[in-house]
């Protein structure tokens, strides 16, 4: 009898996740090689340093992470890695993803495995309507290009729009585009280039001839946003009195020493900068330099997997280990945060998309070293435009 009870007390207990440490796996699929293949290691030293700074909290618990390489914006072997994680590995979670065509790729599989899915980058609107074990901890393009849009339109008056040929580049066009013509500006042009190898210089040409005030662009963030510096500068664009601004992918915090004098001046809204003096990212900054170097910088792409891994660190607490993938998805759905180095942070539990603020910034010279320098904040708690616009068709 006494047996008995001790094998059922103990069957509680392991049910309940108090006696036996357990490990939770998370299959962490991000880009590695392939176009802007240096985008994956910000997100995996952002969450291998989030949990090794809060490892202690967890009461035992153990995170195991299994990275893949995805290779870039390549929805099959995306795809085929995370199968792979559920079926094989058995993970309880799947994060990272910098593209969208690799996060669109993955949505079905979370759904069907039920394997809650943390988007740590990729920016189209529409990738979280596409399962409801989805949650995004890094923003739309609509958060950043709609108020650009809105704010350009108080200072200029005719807008070109330049974007790469997918999902957060057909976002940034749309979503620009309205806040600027609804300001009353006019957009003389758009293009969409190739997503990889355009020829740069044919249309920074067209954009020449066209004259406009301003012209908006979006590229997938890392050497691209260097190659379209590099060409802007060398067509000319600046001395004939063209503005370059865009959301923040263009002047990626990392890339901006690549970058030269020419990204001097270009103004941007996003939602985070490693400039920005806030304690919480000044604190960030420092852990990061701290176990990387000092000559090493956290971007934003860092940050979406910085405050990805504190959400699943929390959701681990909260859960004791036991990670059912409704009350995981329960808890992230109502998760916030005060200590994001970008500043106060939330779920939408309506979208699982982020709440969080956007500034707009200029690329200044501070202390000898470029630097997106915030000047304003544009909205301190802004949701997905295109969700709420959706809402109200
Ligand atoms: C995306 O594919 O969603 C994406 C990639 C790079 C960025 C932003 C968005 O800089």
């Amino acid at each position: 009898m006494r047996i008995v009870k001790l094998l059922l007390a103990m069957a509680l207990a392991v049910s309940a996740g108090s006696v036996f440490a357990q490990t939770v796996k998370i299959g962490f699929i991000t880009s590695y090689s392939g176009l802007n293949g240096n985008l994956g290691p910000y997100m995996e030293r952002a969450v291998r340093l989030y949990l090794k700074l809060h490892e202690k909290e967890l009461g035992g618990v153990k995170v195991e992470l299994i990275t893949r390489d995805d290779t870039g914006p390549n929805p099959d072997k995306a795809k085929q890695l995370a199968q792979e994680l559920v079926v094989r590995d058995k993970v309880n979670l799947l994060a990272g993803v910098i593209f969208t065509p690799n996060a669109m790729a993955i949505a079905p599989i979370a759904t069907e495995a039920k394997v809650p899915f943390v988007i740590m980058n990729a920016g189209t609107a529409v990738i979280t309507t596409r399962s409801p074990y989805m949650v995004r901890t890094s923003f739309t393009l609509w958060q950043s290009s709609y108020p650009l849009g809105q704010w350009a339109a108080k200072k200029y008056k005719t807008a070109y729009s330049l974007v790469s040929d997918f999902g957060p580049g057909h976002d940034c066009e749309e979503a620009f585009s309205k806040g600027f013509e609804e300001g009353g500006g006019k957009i003389v042009g758009k293009v969409r280039v190739p997503l990889q190898n355009p020829d740069w210089a044919a249309y920074m040409q067209r954009v020449k001839d066209a004259k406009p005030d301003v012209l908006n662009v979006f590229i997938p963030a890392g050497k691209t946003a260097t190659a379209v510096m590099k060409n802007f500068s060398d067509l000319g664009l600046d001395k004939a009195g063209i503005k370059l601004i865009g959301p923040g992918d263009i002047t990626t915090d990392e890339e901006l020493p690549n970058m030269g004098d020419v990204a001097l001046g270009v103004l941007t809204v996003h939602h985070y900068s490693a400039g920005a003096t806030r304690p919480a990212n000044k604190a960030f900054v420092a852990a990061w330099k701290k176990e990387y170097g000092q000559n090493e910088t956290p971007n934003f792409v860092a940050v979406g997997a910085w405050d990805g891994a504190a959400l699943i660190v929390d959701a681990i607490k909260a859960l004791k280990g036991n990670m059912d993938p409704d009350k995981t998805m329960e808890f992230f759905k109502h998760w916030k945060s005060a200590n994001s180095p970008r500043g106060p942070i939330s779920i939408d539990p309506e979208t699982r998309d982020i709440i969080q603020p956007e500034y707009l910034r200029e690329v200044k010279r501070v202390g000898g070293q470029l630097v997106n320098v915030e000047l304003e904040t544009l909205g301190a708690a802004v949701k997905d435009p295109w969700k709420e616009f959706q809402k109200k068709k």
